[in-house]
């Protein structure tokens, strides 16, 4: 699949795919955990099974900002249904690259979720303590469904029993970047998932 956003090099004598951001940003950004092509092609497939499983209705989206703009935008192209986007800003209190699960909601949801087809779109399920908290806060509005869509899980980080419906990748319990993935607002336009090699922040 031609990727027109993104431009992937390969540095000679290494492995590591890089484009533009790194380019320019040098070695906090390590080698690549999911490529643009591997994130593109599991994206169609969520898509094909999202679209399967929502036939005759019409799916509200809930992204989970800012992570998962980058995967909310390429998913909600996947899916081939009548369906609306709505976006939640969260924010974790706690160090940069740690989760304490005592979230606040930064900026709310626009739209009366009674009675819809929720899909929540999260970038990353490390701890989980995030999207439990989310679960819990949605299903108070009462939609008809409350569904989710990460694009990641760590492997063997969550710390409370989570319902994911929909899956990308399970990843290695690595701090990641890129494709919305930030450290300390960082990184978040790189077209792959790398494994952050820099400095504690
Ligand atoms: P959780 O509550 O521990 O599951 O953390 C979830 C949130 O922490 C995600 O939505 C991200 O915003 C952030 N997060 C967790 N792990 C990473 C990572 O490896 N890179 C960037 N952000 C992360
Ligand atoms: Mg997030």
């Amino acid at each position: 699949m031609a990727l027109r956003y993104s431009r992937e090099v390969t540095t000679p004598g290494n492995e590591r795919t890089s484009d533009v951001a790194r380019l320019e940003d040098g070695d906090d950004v390590g080698r690549v955990i999911v490529s643009a092509d591997e994130l593109q092609s599991r994206i169609a497939e969520l898509g094909a099974a999202i679209t399967a499983d929502y036939v005759g209705r019409a799916p509200l989206l809930v992204g989970v900002l800012k992570g998962a703009f980058m995967f909310m935008s390429d998913l909600s192209r996947a899916i081939a249904l009548p369906s609306e986007v709505d976006f939640m800003a969260v924010s974790s209190y706690g160090s940069a690259t740690r989760t304490s699960g005592v979230v606040r909601i930064v900026k709310d949801l626009d739209v009366d979720l009674v009675d819809r087809d929720v899909l929540v779109v999260e970038d990353i399920v490390d701890s989980g303590l995030t999207l439990s908290y989310l679960q819990r806060y949605l299903l108070a509005r009462r939609p008809a469904s409350l569904e989710v869509c990460a694009l990641l899980v760590k492997e063997g980080q969550q710390r409370t029993a989570l319902d994911l419906r929909y899956v990308g990748f399970t990843i290695p319990a690595d701090f990641v970047i890129g494709y919305g993935l930030d450290v300390a607002e960082r990184y978040r336009n790189l077209a792959a998932i790398h494994v952050y090699d820099g400095p504690t922040p």
